[in-house]
């Protein structure tokens, strides 16, 4: 059963969508359907912010509200479903400036205005979990908002004046009929959108997602589209079918056992990082350089992997780490390495219909450690042109067990075999570290592109061998910026 429909809540007022294309975006829904024209459009990938909204929606306990900024840019209209969306236009109370719009202008936050809105939606996401954000946590909050004329640090002082009416805003007024009515939302069968050319489904269960696919195999799935979506607004395709996952409930699933994580493929970043960092820290500080908060608040763990592009970050950290995975077709499930799931440059071993369910991701025993090294131009908001990780266990200095992997140095993300057995039952040392250094070439032969030359990517690898063997010699070598704030 399904409804031909998506509801949601726009501010508080409850909207039904039929006959619409799947194909639209929130930006273009807010601003070509509803006139609301107060959320910007600058470069519709994900990079600027001057869309940025905030979605809010059920926690796992169903009695509490989730607000994330998201880029409505890179949202397909059909993710609004069973949601609250909360723009610009509807901070304000009558003539009274929300919090995060006085503090903009108290702190001369603005000039020709364009990204405003987009800092203003960035900051009240923020102060909606938060209302005493430090330096940091505001850094973090506006780190996917550019600003071409003002200059940061008076948003940055907007952002971080204390909010002590929380408790007065609409949204705090309203929270209790909010959650009402996402819940009665979640009640509703099935979502199905279409304007009778395209098509968009929104399976609630595992099952109903694996039927529809075999119904259906040609049908794209889209988790939180921030890759996916740029196919639409960069490079102007239409997509026919979609099957959204962010409603599948076995898909959600973020499990913390004795000795592995289990992570449903839809789970956003923001949800998943707090478990992870706590066990792998290195990764934990990669994850937070993944994008933006609105990117990390939509993207996916299965999105990462299932986009499989070279220089995704999430793969071969998670490589270095023996994650398996599980895939389903139908109803039949079959696990296999990550490693193994990567055939060619933008092949998987996915068959048609089959989808990513849950990734698996092993702790750390005794003596294990994981070293993650994010190579790019920009600390934030900028895609990789290397990714190193190693997984190492030493015993009186003798590597025991070692799995590396590299991001950017191949058609897909891979281990470096050379380089591990040139390192494995080796005392680690300089002499092992040049050995590895120089087995890279055996393992490699990076290409060239935008990010970076074929020279200098075999040559940060191998730099990134003798910086992870650095700082494995001394805690007090400091390697790494640490503090940007
Ligand atoms: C501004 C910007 C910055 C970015 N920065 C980074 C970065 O720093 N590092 C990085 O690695 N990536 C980055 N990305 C890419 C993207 O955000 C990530 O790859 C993200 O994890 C994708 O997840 P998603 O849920 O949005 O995937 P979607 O866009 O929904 O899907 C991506 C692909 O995976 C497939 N897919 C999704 N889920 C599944 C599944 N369960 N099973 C099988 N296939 C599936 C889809 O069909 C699609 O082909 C960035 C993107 C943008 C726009
Ligand atoms: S318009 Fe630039 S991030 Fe959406
Ligand atoms: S005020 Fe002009 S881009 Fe920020």
């Amino acid at each position: 059963m399904s409804i031909n429909a998506i509801r949601f809540l726009l501010n508080n007022d409850v909207v039904s969508i039929e006959n619409i294309d799947p194909n639209m975006t929130v930006l273009q829904y807010l601003r070509e359907e509803r006139f609301n024209s107060g959320t910007k459009e600058g470069c519709s990938s994900g990079d600027c912010g001057a869309c940025t909204v905030v979605m809010a929606e059920l926690a796992k306990d169903k009695q509490t509200l989730n607000y994330k900024a998201i880029n409505a840019c890179i949202s397909f209209v059909g993710s609004l479903h069973a949601k609250q969306l909360i723009t610009v236009e509807h901070l304000k109370q009558g003539a009274k400036l929300h919090h995060v719009q006085q503090t903009m202008v108290d702190h001369h936050g603005s000039q020709c205005g364009f990204c405003t809105p987009g800092f203003v939606m960035s900051s009240f996401a923020l102060h909606q979990h938060n209302n005493t954000p430090n330096r940091v946590e505001v850094l973090e909050a506006l780190a996917g908002n550019l600003c071409r004329c003002t200059g940061y640090r008076s948003i940055i002082d907007a952002a971080l004046v204390p909010n002590e009416s929380t408790a007065n805003d609409s949204f705090a007024q309203h929270y209790q009929q909010t959650v009402k009515q996402l819940n009665d939302f979640k009640t509703l069968p099935s979502a199905e959108l279409s304007n009778n050319v395209h098509r968009y489904f929104a399976p609630k269960s595992s099952a109903e997602l694996a039927k529809k696919l075999l119904d259906n195999p040609q049908a794209i799935l889209v988790a939180g589209a921030t890759d996916l979506a740029l196919t639409v607004t960069q490079n102007l395709a239409t997509i026919d079918d979609l099957v959204y996952l962010g409603d599948v409930a076995e898909l959600h699933r973020l499990d913390n056992n004795a000795d592995e994580f289990v992570i449903g493929s839809a789970v956003p970043y923001s949800e998943f990082t707090p478990m992870l960092a706590n066990e792998y820290h290195e990764l934990g500080e990669m994850i937070e350089r993944i994008g933006s908060k609105q990117i990390r608040n939509n993207g996916t763990l299965g999105g990462n992997i299932g986009n499989a592009s070279p220089i995704g970050d999430m793969p071969p950290a998670l490589i270095a780490l023996g994650a398996t995975m599980t895939l389903q077709r139908g109803d039949s499930e079959r696990k296999i390495a990550l490693e193994d799931f990567f055939i060619a440059y933008k092949k998987t071993v996915l068959n048609e219909a089959e989808f990513i369910k849950n990734i698996y991701i092993p702790k750390a025993k005794a003596g294990q450690l994981l070293k993650v090294y994010k190579i790019s131009k920009r600390i934030d908001d900028d895609i990789s042109a290397v990714l190193a990780a190693f997984f190492i266990e030493l015993n009186d200095n003798v590597v025991t067990n070692i799995r590396i992997a590299f991001g950017g140095m191949a058609g897909i993300p891979m281990r470096a075999k050379h380089c591990e057995a040139a390192l494995l039952n080796k005392t680690f040392n300089k002499a092992s570290i040049t050995a590895a250094q120089q087995a890279l070439t055996q393992d490699f032969q990076p290409m060239s592109d935008v990010r970076a030359s074929d020279k200098y990517r075999m040559k940060v690898g191998q730099n990134l061998i003798e910086k992870c063997y650095l700082e494995l010699q001394s805690k007090n070598i400091e390697t790494r910026v640490v503090n940007y704030a």
